[in-house]
């Protein structure tokens, strides 16, 4: 599919009003995307597992303007209060995609948000919420566009919630994403994330992510900025050539069931991403020293139990564990004895792989 496939037909009669809600996940990568060209296009595929518990649930109530104005008009609330630092980054959002949802400029908007996580948890919010909002968006356009099957409803809202943040595109749908075209992943594009489409073992159905809160404040440097700095990076080229091949690797160790190699390979993911933070120019890190305590520790632990709990990061300093459902009891024991001293304030967050986001009533 093209950019173009995504341009609506002509739509029927716009509604008066309405309101739409949807909930979708957030979702954290086992091969990382860090690096992009324009218009959202990543510069290497990457492939994520779709959490369960942190999610982000949006309404949108519109309204059609008396007369079409040549602004867009919305407001927006962050559990039930106005949120003006939101809107320039909206604005943007809908500026990218008017084109693919040309009756943005027809209603008044108000879109109210909220996440299961707290605001300051130093969880990105943005793949969650710009899902949660393409997916509104494409149901408002799903009651003027002509027929439309599910399959071209889920990929027109990845493809817009790329164009907000690019990891947005994984939040669609559960419980195994890929995004980035790949020369050996059929139908894999750069625009849209797809269902991970090979056999996958039992062992990774049921997988658990306890995320640690380990800073909760404003991270240094933007997502924005660190794929910037990808641009003109001496590592990137090379970086790239291995995300993709470790996602020729992940085919084998998830057709296995092969955990070892799953940690392996995801916790080698994780590091390189901060390696390229760390060899950027300039450079920056956004690990803290309680991350690297709580890498160690899973390390020892593992080394001396055996047990499969391994780690990977996003762009800022909490720590993924990540481990099976057979494992869970002793997982989270060690996690409470051992590393919850390592949060600030103790806190973490239980979650797991999901299903993918769902409009609410
Ligand atoms: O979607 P963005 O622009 O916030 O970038 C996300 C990048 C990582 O979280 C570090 C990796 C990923 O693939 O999600």
């Amino acid at each position: 599919m093209t950019e173009n496939d995504f341009l609506p037909g002509s739509y029927g009669t716009l509604p008066q009003s309405g309101k739409v809600t949807w909930k979708a996940p957030s979702n954290i990568a086992l091969v990382k995307y860090w690096g992009k060209r324009a218009n959202q296009i990543p510069a290497n595929p990457s492939i994520s597992f779709t959490l369960d518990a942190s999610a982000t649930t949006t309404s949108v109530t519109y309204q059609k303007k008396e007369k079409e104005t040549s602004d867009f008009s919305f407001d927006i609330l962050l559990d039930g209060e106005p949120k003006a630092d939101f809107k320039p980054k909206i604005k943007t959002f809908f500026e990218r995609i008017e084109k693919y949802v040309p009756f943005l400029k027809s209603y008044d908007f108000t879109i109210e948000t909220s996440n299961s996580f707290p605001h300051s948890s130093g969880i990105a919010s943005s793949a969650s919420g710009m899902a949660a909002l393409a997916l509104c968006l494409m149901d408002i356009e799903q009651k003027v566009a002509a027929e439309m099957g599910n399959d071209f409803f889920t990929k027109k809202a990845s493809f817009l919630a790329r164009l907000g943040s690019g990891s947005a595109c994984r939040s669609i749908e559960g419980d195994l994403i890929q995004w980035g075209a790949h020369e050996s992943i059929p139908e894999s594009s750069d625009l849209f994330g797809i269902k991970y489409p090979f056999a996958v073992d039992s062992v990774f159905k049921n997988f658990h992510d306890t995320i640690l809160l380990v800073h909760k404040g404003q991270k240094q440097v933007s997502s924005t900025v660190g794929h910037d700095l990808m641009h003109d990076h001496p590592f990137a080229l090379k970086r790239f050539e291995q995300a993709h091949h470790n996602l020729d690797q992940l085919q084998g160790v998830f057709s296995n069931g092969d955990l070892e190699g799953f940690m392996a390979l995801v916790e080698s993911e994780a590091l390189t991403l901060h390696a390229m933070m760390m060899t950027s120019r300039p450079s920056f890190i956004l690990m803290k020293p309680d991350t690297l305590e709580i890498i160690n520790k899973i390390w020892a632990y593992r080394a001396e139990t055996k047990v499969p709990v391994c780690f990977t990061l996003d762009a800022g300093a909490n720590v993924h564990v990540l481990y099976p459902e057979s494992v869970k009891e002793q997982a989270i024991q060690f996690i409470q004895d051992e590393l919850v001293a390592h949060c600030e304030n103790g806190h973490y967050i239980c979650d797991r792989i999901g299903n993918g986001a769902r409009k609410l009533q």
